[in-house]
C-alpha cells in the first residue's frame, strides 16, 4: 500500500479516535452520570443502536495498525538507530503510549461498556427500575471505567503531543 494512503488512514482514524475519546470522557460520561436514571435511554441508544464503543475500538485499532505499519516502513524494520534518532523519537514514544492506551481501552473499558449495554437493555426492555444488584453493577463498572478512562486520556494526550512534536520537528529540520 502506498505510504501516503497509510498516512491518510492513520491521521483520519487518529483524529476521530482522539476526538471521540476526549468528548466521551470529558462531556458525555459526566453529563450522563449527572442526569442519573434519566440518562438510561440515552446511554442505551448510544451504546446499542449507535455502537459508540465499537466505533471507538474500531478507529483506535485502525490508528494503531496503520501506525505500526508506518513505524515498520519508516524505521527500516524497527532499526534502533532510526527509532531512537532525535527526529523520530516522538513517533516511537507516541506510538508506544497510544498502543498502551488502546490496550486499556479495548481490554478493560470496552468489556465494561458491554456490561452496561446489556444491563440497561434488560432494564429498558422490561420497563422496570434496575434491581439493587444491577444498580451496584452499573455503579461499579461506571467507576472502574472512569478511573481507567483517565489513564486512556493521559496516554492518548501524551501520544498526540509526542506525534505532533516529531511532525513539527521534521518541518523545522
Ligand atoms: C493517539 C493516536 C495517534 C495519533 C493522533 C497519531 C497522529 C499522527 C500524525 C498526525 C502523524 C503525521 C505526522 C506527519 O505526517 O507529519 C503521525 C505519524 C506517524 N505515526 Fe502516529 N498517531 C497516533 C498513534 C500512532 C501509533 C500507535 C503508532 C505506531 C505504533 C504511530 C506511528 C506513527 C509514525 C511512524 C508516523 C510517521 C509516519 C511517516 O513518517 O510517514 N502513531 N501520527
Amino acid at each position: 500500500m502506498d505510504i501516503l494512503v497509510l498516512r491518510l488512514i492513520h491521521i483520519v482514524a487518529g483524529a476521530f479516535w482522539v476526538g471521540a475519546v476526549f468528548t466521551n470522557f470529558i462531556f458525555i460520561q459526566p453529563a450522563a452520570a449527572a442526569a442519573g436514571p434519566a440518562a438510561a435511554g440515552f446511554s442505551y441508544q448510544l451504546l446499542h443502536h449507535r455502537r459508540f464503543a465499537t466505533a471507538l475500538i474500531g478507529s483506535g485499532a485502525l490508528t494503531v495498525l496503520a501506525g505500526i505499519l508506518l513505524l515498520l516502513i519508516t524505521s527500516n524494520g524497527l532499526d534502533p538507530a532510526v527509532l531512537f534518532a532525535p527526529s523520530r523519537l516522538g513517533y516511537t514514544v507516541g506510538g508506544v503510549l497510544a498502543i498502551l492506551a488502546f490496550g486499556i481501552g479495548s481490554l478493560y473499558v470496552f468489556p465494561r461498556a458491554r456490561i452496561v449495554e446489556r444491563t440497561l437493555g434488560a432494564v429498558l426492555a422490561e420497563t422496570r427500575p434496575p434491581t439493587p444488584e444491577e444498580q451496584a453493577l452499573l455503579a461499579r463498572t461506571g467507576a472502574e471505567s472512569r478511573r481507567a478512562g483517565w489513564l486512556v486520556l493521559i496516554g492518548i494526550g501524551l501520544a498526540v503531543i509526542a506525534m505532533a512534536t516529531a511532525s513539527l520537528w521534521s518541518l523545522v529540520i
